[in-house]
């Protein structure tokens, strides 16, 4: 017996998809990639965007003549969408073979809704809203054996006016610190040499517990931890950035001088619209005392063009800030008006002309500021933890910097695994070329 799973959208899903699979392994299914031979298919699914849903609608159409063929599959909708106002049942109506739908507050109870699908002749409909809490403990199979996704805390309640996920994710709430500690030292046990902590908004880790730690002290916790010799985080948010954690992030040997810091806009006028909780001069402040104690650091971040009343001059103000603070990189997007959020219901809402002409041109920007950023970095020796072979070119292998910089370069997959030191030979703005420099360790 095998399953699929497809999953959309963020880490936080990637996360889920590991306990799904956790969940149907315990159940005697095992993974396949090949969806003809899977007797069960999940989506799990992302609606931060209307692009997001539409791929996820178009693999739901996609999915009809598999279970035409084999009626006895199971199909499953789980994820983010089915999270939001009237879309389970919607799902329900429109796509009546789908045997299961179910939110983000379902993962415990999966293996008991998972039943309940088999034996029902129609679509089981299970979706928990207002739910808080956090469940320890659940099983999960990891997709790699390198690196592993750690999530520190659980949903949002910054309540951007533009965003959807903390409808969709439920009230900000942070693990036990004791959990995740005892969660990253068995990983370290297990051979992982990296971990990345996942939350919507670290900064904010542990303001809801008890005894108050924030995330500095988990960040220095965890650096005690041998065998774990990578530590990354996602997603800063600039409101909420310490002065304590930039003393860490300096002093620390083993966590990664990459900050994915999103500022979304560069006009105060569209921040304070988007409540955002932090002015473009906080912004690049912030950013000068960041380079200031960590002068090598990577910076990346995710912008928003076309928010409703985005004016020219708005707008100018953002590729400005790109300008003056030379991103690594940057996500770039526009504006998606989300159904249930405030600044859906905006009048002053922008064409898809006018957001796509914006786009264009904060990317060309965003592009030729990374290749400038990834050409000082030719003739350096950096660290790289080898990941496997390149996607694009068999003979040869790919790694990552600290700084989360994609290296490509020749090498003998014994490497597979290991720090590696490489010398960087040619920068395009997406990826890096190098020559092997150091022995592996
Ligand atoms: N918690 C993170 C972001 C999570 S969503 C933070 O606060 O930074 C990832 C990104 O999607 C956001 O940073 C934002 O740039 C983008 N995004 C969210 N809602 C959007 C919408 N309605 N339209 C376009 N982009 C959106
Ligand atoms: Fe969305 Fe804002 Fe929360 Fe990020 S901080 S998940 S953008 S509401
Ligand atoms: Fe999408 Fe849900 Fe993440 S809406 S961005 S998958 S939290």
């Amino acid at each position: 017996m095998h399953y699929m799973l497809h999953t959309f959208g963020c880490q936080m899903n990637v996360a889920d998809a590991e306990v799904l699979a956790g969940h149907l392994e315990n159940m005697g299914y095992s993974e396949t990639t090949t969806e003809e031979l899977a007797d069960v298919i999940l989506l799990i699914t992302c609606c931060v965007r209307e692009h997001a849903e539409s791929k996820v609608y178009g693999k739901i159409g996609e999915l009809y003549s598999l279970k035409q063929e084999r009626p006895e599959i199971i199909l499953g909708v789980g994820g983010c969408m089915p999270q939001q106002e009237d879309v389970a049942s919607k799902l329900k109506q429109r796509f009546p073979y789908l045997d299961l739908v179910f939110g983000t507050h379902n993962l415990s109870s999966f293996p008991e809704l998972f039943d309940q699908a088999r034996s029902s002749g129609s679509t089981v409909v299970e979706v928990l809203h207002g739910v808080g809490g956090i469940t320890e403990n659940m099983p999960r199979v990891r997709r790699d054996n390198l690196k592993a996704w750690v999530t520190i805390m659980y949903g949002c309640t910054n309540f951007c006016t533009y965003c959807i996920v903390p409808y969709v994710r439920g009230q900000e709430r942070s693990r036990e610190m004791s959990a995740i500690l005892t969660e990253i030292c068995d990983l370290a046990e297990r051979g992982y040499r990296e971990v990345t902590l996942l939350g919507q908004n670290v900064n904010s880790y542990g303001k809801d517990l008890v005894t108050q730690p924030d995330f500095a002290d988990l960040l220095q916790n965890i650096e005690q931890i041998s065998g774990i010799e990578r530590v990354r985080f996602m997603t800063s948010h600039p409101k909420d950035f310490s002065r304590k954690l930039i003393a860490v992030l300096a002093s620390s040997k083993k966590i990664c001088q990459h900050l994915h810091l999103p500022v979304q806009s560069g006009s105060n006028r569209i921040l304070q619209a988007m409540n955002r909780g932090y002015s473009r001069e906080h912004y690049i402040a912030l950013v000068d005392e960041i380079r200031r104690s960590s002068p090598g650091a990577v910076l990346t971040t995710d912008i928003i063009v076309g928010f409703p009343g985005e004016t020219a001059e708005d707008f100018g103000e953002t590729l400005s800030l790109v300008r003056e603070i030379c991103f690594d990189a940057a996500f770039t997007f526009a504006y998606s008006p989300r159904s249930g959020t405030v600044a859906a219901t905006w009048a002053e809402q922008l064409s898809k002309e006018e957001k796509k002409e914006r786009l264009k041109r904060l990317n060309d920007m965003v592009n030729e500021i990374a290749l400038e950023r990834n050409m000082l970095l030719v003739d350096q020796i950096v660290e790289v933890l080898v990941e496997g072979p390149s996607k694009t070119d068999e003979a040869m292998l790919t790694g990552r910097t600290c700084g989360n910089k994609l290296v490509h370069f020749p090498s003998d997959p014994s490497v597979i695994g290991k720090i590696l030191d490489v010398q960087i030979t040619k920068a395009q703005t997406w990826s890096l070329f190098a020559l092997p420099v150091g022995i592996p360790r």
